[in-house]
């Protein structure tokens, strides 16, 4: 199935960048047809726009009720032929109808190895001093489906990375987010190949 996604960012969009790259080197046999962002400064914008792919600043500032919300992220879905979402980094929650249309066909990435270190409070660095706190010897990232209770839907594809004795937040962070990349583009390559089934076939 050649794969039309839509990715969703809110501010790196490194993990974008890496799906973007391995559509173009033909690993993913699919396009990233369009990026919504929440946030006007995100640098995945500017990402967007150097690779000449159309986004869209969709803000809760403008759209406040979120019936309008979901009815907007709907349209510009529509409008360029969605028919897989990625979040990557993406801070906002999606509306109950954007998930309904999508239903199993959104993903996201998260840096640990679900289900442990995820949930509320969990993103960015705070998943990292966690992992370091609890003094795991191993974490990860993982690409899972989104369902309502966010960081909860069926995990996809996992990847293991060692914790090690001098590591910093920071540190992990970096190592982790090299293999996200390399994650997320193999997820959405193996999703195109039919190895992983999404949407109504799951
Ligand atoms: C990544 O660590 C991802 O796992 C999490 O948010 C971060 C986004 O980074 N959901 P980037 O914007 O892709 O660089």
């Amino acid at each position: 199935m050649k794969l039309k996604i839509g990715v969703f960012a809110s501010h790196g969009g490194s993990n974008m960048q890496a799906i973007i790259d391995g559509c173009k080197s033909g690993e993913i046999n699919g396009e990233v047809t369009v990026v919504i962002c929440n946030n006007s400064k995100a640098k995945a914008l500017e990402r967007a726009k150097n690779e000449k792919i159309p986004f869209y600043h969709i803000s809760s500032t403008k759209y406040v009720e979120q019936e309008e919300h979901d009815k907007e992220i709907l349209r510009t879905l529509k409008k360029h032929d969605v028919n897989i979402i990625a979040l990557a980094g993406y801070m906002k929650k999606l509306g109950e109808k954007v998930l309904k249309k999508y239903e199993n066909r959104v993903l996201n990435i998260h840096p640990a190895l679900l289900p442990k270190y995820g949930g509320k409070g969990m993103y960015g660095l705070n998943v990292h001093k966690a992992v370091i706190a609890a003094k795991e010897k191993q974490t990860g990232a993982t690409v899972h489906l989104v369902n309502e209770a966010y960081d909860e839907g069926d995990i996809l594809k996992s990847v293991i990375v060692p914790v090690l004795d001098d590591d910093t937040p920071e540190s992990l962070a970096q190592r982790v987010i090299i293999q996200e990349h390399k994650l997320y583009v193999k997820t959405l390559s193996e999703i195109s190949k039919g190895n992983i089934l999404i949407g109504k076939h799951r």
